[in-house]
């Protein structure tokens, strides 16, 4: 008999289980993509009964959904709890078993906990208390895991004490720390563009790439009270940390010995620990940081947003310079960019390549070549694709140049909607794969790149930039591609 999976949501009145988790579980439940069959028991500290909680979830979900869901809803179960009161896990423990059937301890269950960070630690402690962990290394059946969202601290001691005060009850197998990037099918093709492919491999060096840019550009500004909780992050802890280091490692790493997930791990762990520490008398240098002022596309700036505290230094913009330490990339800079309220909504990754030494057209007045010919652009999101570029003959006499493009485009697959982070994410955890999940040495020597150009901030009086909402950035943020050919993506 093919025992069910139970996934039992912490914090399942929140934004994040109606908006992201059911959907994804709903789209993976049609595609006949879940492992076993699955039980949801949703908790919180909210009192409501199992019908209120599917009711509410039937009305918030896109109408393509909604007979699907007629379905899948008597596998959700609601339970009231504060998951942070160990007697309050007791009901729950025995609703679980109940539900489990004869032989609960054969029941795989996986806690997703979507709460706030402050109650990872006490809410797993409880957990533990009431024997909810216990399994073996490994176990087929019976296996208990836990999910936990970002943010995974909020600098690199925090982040330790996390995960020493995780790993107190769990073993690193049953942790899953979640970066949703990570779950992005164009994220994933990085690797398998890289590795998968035998004529990129050659070039992916310092001797032909001459910079590597990657954008995580955002239209949205403070919406709602989103003001509030950004205030006391801001875009470096945001998004950097996180998103863009990790799509870092995925471009720079060595090629890993396979997929699975420690060897996969071990390889971004090195290109982290290669990442040059931006001293405090380079980071005006190196970095650049700016608010949003009123602009095209809104009009107030950062400081007169909602929650926003008068005065506030946070920064919702901000482009690095960063340098790895290795022998393929040394001397090639990774331009890394995120910001709000900007002129585009994309996420890509662009490869520079080398001009070429000479210009055989003639038509530049030195001998530098006056078009980069060849990029190779990785677009994330949205029209999800690779694109080459490079110069061809304009047809006549003459040898006049022009660019030329070579594209590969997702909407060509035939796939009318590539499936959302969230549910390769949730299969993965409850198959146990944990590729790609944080580990976590990983999110320790994110935290210390960060850290150190926080604390270069601080010791200095680095200037806090403006930009027009609605603009590409600020303008010092150009001065980063000092010594390289070009600037930045305008974007897709
Ligand atoms: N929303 C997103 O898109 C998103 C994206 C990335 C990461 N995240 C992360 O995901 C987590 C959840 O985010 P969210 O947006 O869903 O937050 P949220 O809307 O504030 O929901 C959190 C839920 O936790 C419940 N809760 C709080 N204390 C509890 C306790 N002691 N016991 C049981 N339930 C408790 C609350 O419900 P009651 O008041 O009913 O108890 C609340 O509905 C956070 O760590 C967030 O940083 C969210």
């Amino acid at each position: 008999m093919v025992r069910p999976d139970q996934l039992i949501i912490f914090g399942a009145s929140g934004d994040l289980t109606a908006r992201k988790l059911i959907p994804a579980l709903l789209h993976n439940f049609v595609a006949g993509a879940l492992p076993r069959p699955i039980q949801v028991i949703g908790v919180s500290r909210s009192e409501r009964t199992s019908e209120a909680w599917r009711e509410g979830l039937r009305s918030s979900l896109p109408p393509a959904l909604a007979e699907a869901f007629v379905d899948f809803a008597p596998r959700l179960h609601w339970v009231r709890a504060d998951v942070a009161q160990r007697a309050q896990l007791q009901h729950l423990h025995e609703v679980l078993d109940r539900l489990a059937g004869p032989e609960p301890d054969t029941v795989g269950r996986l806690y997703y906990l979507a709460l706030a960070p402050q109650l990872f630690g006490p809410v797993v402690a409880c957990l533990d208390a009431e024997g909810m962990l216990t399994c073996a290394p490994d176990a087929q059946q019976g296996w208990r895991r836990v999910v936990v969202e970002k943010p995974f601290g909020t600098d690199l001691p925090s982040a330790r004490a996390l995960n020493q005060e995780l790993l107190s009850y769990l073993r690193e197998d049953q942790l899953f720390r979640i970066d949703h990037y990570l779950g992005k099918e164009t994220v994933q093709n990085l690797l398998s563009f890289r590795f998968q492919n035998t004529i990129f491999e050659p070039l992916w060096t310092r001797q032909h790439v001459e910079s590597v840019e990657i954008s995580v550009c955002e239209t949205v500004a403070m919406e709602g009270r989103r003001g509030a909780y950004y205030d006391g992050a801001g875009a470096l802890r945001d998004m950097v940390q996180n998103h863009l280091l990790q799509i870092l490692a995925l471009i720079a790493m060595e090629p890993p010995g396979s997929l699975q997930a420690d060897d996969v791990r071990n390889e971004k762990v090195k290109v982290f620990r290669a990442l040059r520490q931006i001293p405090a008398e380079q980071i005006a240098r190196d970095v650049v940081r700016a608010q949003y002022a009123a602009g095209p596309a809104r009009d107030r700036g950062y400081l007169e947003e909602e929650g926003v505290a008068p005065g506030s230094e946070t920064e919702t913009y901000v482009a690095i310079r960063a340098a790895i330490d290795t022998w393929r990339w040394s001397g090639v800079p990774f331009l890394l960019r995120t910001g709000k309220a900007l002129h585009k909504r994309f996420t890509e990754v662009v490869l520079n390549f080398r001009t070429p030494p000479i210009d055989l057209s003639g038509q530049a007045p030195t001998d530098a070549c006056p078009l980069r010919p060849n990029t190779l652009r990785l677009r994330i999101q949205p029209h999800e694709g690779v694109v080459w570029s490079f110069l061809v003959k304009e047809p006549g006499a003459g040898m006049e140049m022009r660019m030329a493009e070579l594209g590969f485009d997702y909407a060509d697959l035939g796939v009318s909607q590539i499936p959302d982070a969230y549910q390769r994410l949730l299969l993965d955890a409850l198959e146990g794969t944990s590729t790609l999940f944080l580990r976590g040495d990983e999110v320790e020597a994110a935290w210390s790149f960060i850290d150190t150009i926080r604390a270069g901030w601080e010791a200095t009086d680095a200037p806090i930039h403006t930009y027009p909402a609605g603009s590409p950035g600020p303008e010092p943020a150009d001065a980063l591609f000092h010594g390289c050919e070009g600037s930045w993506s305008y974007g897709p």
